[in-house]
C-alpha cells in the first residue's frame, strides 16, 4: 500500500485565474500550459493501520503550515472516499525547486499525490479521472497529469473540467528558462487570490478578450512557430498580472528583480534574441524561447541583478509511477 510519483510543474500559457466554483475548482476560463522537465515533485504515499493520523513531510521545509498538512489530507480522504477505506496515510514529499514562490508547487504537489495516493489504495484511475481529482486538490495541478502541451477545459460539472494533452513532449523543442527571484515563500497564496479575482475592474475586460489569445497560442503551437506564441503569452501574463494588481486587496507579486528580467527580454529581443516571457502567481520569471537559444538566454539571465538561479526545462511527459 505504498507508491511514489512524479509530477512536474507547469507553466501557463493561457492562465487559469478566477473560479465558477470554489470547492470543485472549476475554473472561469479554459488555460493551457507545458509540463516542465526540472521543476517537478517526487512524492512517496504509504497507507497503513499502523497510522493514527495523516503525517505529512516536506523534504527541506522548515516548518509545515497546518493549513498545509489539512489541506493534503483532505485530498487523502478524497481517495480514500472512492476506495471506501479509512486507512491513514504517511507522505513524503520532495520538490526540485522552492515551494510556494510560484512555480506551481501545488500544481506538481497534487498531481504527484493523486497518482502515488490512489495507486498506493489500489485504485487503478483513467487519466482523465486522475485529472479531475488533482483539479480538486488545486485547479493548475489537472495540468500536471497528461503528457507535453496541455489544455484544461472549462466545464460546467466536475465530470467535464479536465486537461488532456495537446501534444506530446518531444513535440517542440521550446525551452522554459525559469529564472528565480525569490525563493522565499509567498505571502499570498494563488487560493487567495482567486476569491478576490472579482474586484477587478478588470477582470471581465480580460474574459472577453482570452478566446483571441487563446486562438493564437494554438495557432502557435500548431504551426510550432514562436513568432506566433511568443506575443500572445507574454499579452496574457501581463493582462493575468493587471487583473491581480487591480483586485481588492491587490496582489503585487513582482518584485524589481521581476521587472528588471522583463526589461531585459525586451531588450534581448530588440537585439535578435527569440525570447518572451511569462509569470504566474509569484515574481519568478519564465523565458520561452527554442532549444538552439537556450544557453543563451540563461546566461544573460543570470547576469541580471537579484537573480538567484536559472533553470532551463524541457517539456515534459505528465504526472507518472516511478
Ligand atoms: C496564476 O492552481 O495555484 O498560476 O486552484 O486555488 O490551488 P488553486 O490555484 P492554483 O492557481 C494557479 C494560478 C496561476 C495561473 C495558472 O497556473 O494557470
Amino acid at each position: 500500500m505504498k507508491a511514489t510519483a512524479v509530477a512536474p510543474a507547469n507553466i501557463a500559457f493561457i492562465k487559469y485565474w478566477g473560479k465558477k466554483d470554489e470547492a470543485l475548482r472549476l475554473p472561469l476560463n479554459a488555460s493551457i500550459s507545458m509540463n516542465l522537465s526540472e521543476a517537478y515533485t517526487k512524492t512517496t504515499v504509504e497507507f497503513s493501520k499502523e497510522f493514527t493520523s495523516d503525517q505529512v513531510e516536506f523534504f527541506d521545509a522548515k516548518s509545515l503550515d497546518p493549513q498545509e498538512i489539512l489541506r493534503v489530507s483532505k485530498h487523502l480522504d478524497r481517495l480514500r472516499e472512492m476506495k471506501g477505506v479509512s486507512l491513514r496515510a504517511k507522505v513524503a514529499t520532495k520538490n526540485t525547486f522552492p515551494k510556494s514562490s510560484g512555480i506551481a508547487s501545488s500544481a506538481s504537489g497534487f498531481a504527484a499525490l493523486t497518482v502515488a495516493g490512489s495507486v498506493a489504495l489500489g485504485l487503478s484511475l483513467s487519466e482523465k479521472e486522475l485529472s479531475i481529482l488533482a483539479r480538486i486538490g488545486s485547479g493548475s495541478a489537472c495540468r500536471s497529469v497528461p503528457d507535453g502541451f496541455v489544455e484544461w477545459k472549462t466545464g460546467d460539472t466536475s465530470e467535464e473540467s479536465y486537461a488532456y494533452s495537446l501534444y506530446p513532449s518531444s513535440y517542440w523543442d521550446l525551452c522554459d528558462v525559469l529564472v528565480i527571484v525569490a525563493s522565499s515563500e509567498k505571502k499570498i497564496s494563488s487560493t487567495k487570490g482567486h476569491e478576490a479575482v472579482q474586484a477587478s475592474l478588470f477582470f471581465h475586460s480580460r474574459l472577453m478578450s482570452l478566446s483571441e489569445r487563446i486562438e493564437r497560442v494554438k495557432e502557435g503551437l500548431k504551426k510550432r512557430d514562436l513568432g506566433i506564441l511568443g506575443p500572445a503569452i507574454e499579452k496574457e501574463a501581463i493582462n493575468m498580472h493587471a487583473v491581480m494588481m487591480t483586485q481588492t486587496p491587490a496582489l503585487f507579486y513582482w518584485t524589481s528583480a521581476t521587472m528588471d528580467s522583463i526589461h531585459a527580454v525586451i531588450r534581448w529581443r530588440e537585439e535578435g534574441l527569440q525570447v518572451y516571457f511569462t509569470i504566474d502567481a509569484g515574481p519568478n520569471i519564465h523565458l520561452i524561447c527554442e532549444a538552439k537559444d537556450a544557453k543563451v538566454v540563461a546566461q544573460k539571465a543570470e547576469t541580471i541583478h537579484g537573480v538567484e538561479q536559472v533553470i532551463i526545462n524541457k517539456p515534459a511527459r505528465g504526472a507518472h509511477l516511478v
